[in-house]
């Protein structure tokens, strides 16, 4: 498993999600995109800077007996641009996945420009082009500002 040593860190889980190859300190936002706080009840594992043979260093995040929303994942691959995610019934991955970090991206995070139109009080959908990965940088269509990770991770 992912370079860890010669022994599982964490046990296997019979069902839920596993979110792997988090960029190293991203768990914590991960947690926070998928409303997991001190005050829920899930059964979580939470690896955080562990050595990954891809990556140098990762966080992995196990999530037992939840699945994940379009929506979520569209969230993490934001913060966590290569992260797989396994989705694990009766202990067998039965789907392994990346997310997806597409080159545009509409209505999942705002704009950081309180004077643009998709701020204003009549919606307007935010439009943006990733300009950047990781870091990751959106550019608004409508106003040009770029929103940067500060101002997602605030968003989250
Ligand atoms: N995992 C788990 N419970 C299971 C099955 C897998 O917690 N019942 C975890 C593994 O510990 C690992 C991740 O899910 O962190 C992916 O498992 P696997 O595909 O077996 O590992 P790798 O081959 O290292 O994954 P990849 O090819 O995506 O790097
Ligand atoms: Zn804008």
């Amino acid at each position: 498993m992912g370079g860890a040593g010669k022994e599982l860190r964490v046990s296997k889980i019979a069902n839920g999600t596993v979110i792997d190859h988090i960029s190293p300190g991203k768990a914590w936002i991960v947690l926070r995109i998928l409303g997991i706080t001190e005050r829920s009840d899930v059964v979580i594992s939470f690896l955080m800077n562990v050595p990954s043979k891809k990556y140098g260093k990762k966080d992995v995040v196990k999530i037992e007996n939840r699945e994940l929303t379009e929506e979520e994942l569209n969230k993490i691959a934001l913060v966590a641009p290569d992260a797989t995610i396994n989705i694990i019934r009766n202990f067998e991955i039965v789907e392994k996945r990346r997310v997806e970090l597409p080159e545009f991206i509409e209505g999942v995070v705002k704009c950081s420009n309180p004077g643009c139109i998709t701020n204003a009080s009549e919606p307007v959908v935010p439009k943006f082009r990733v300009v950047s990965k990781a870091p990751i940088a959106l550019r608004c269509a409508y106003c040009e500002r770029i929103t940067g990770e500060e101002e997602l991770l605030s968003q989250f």
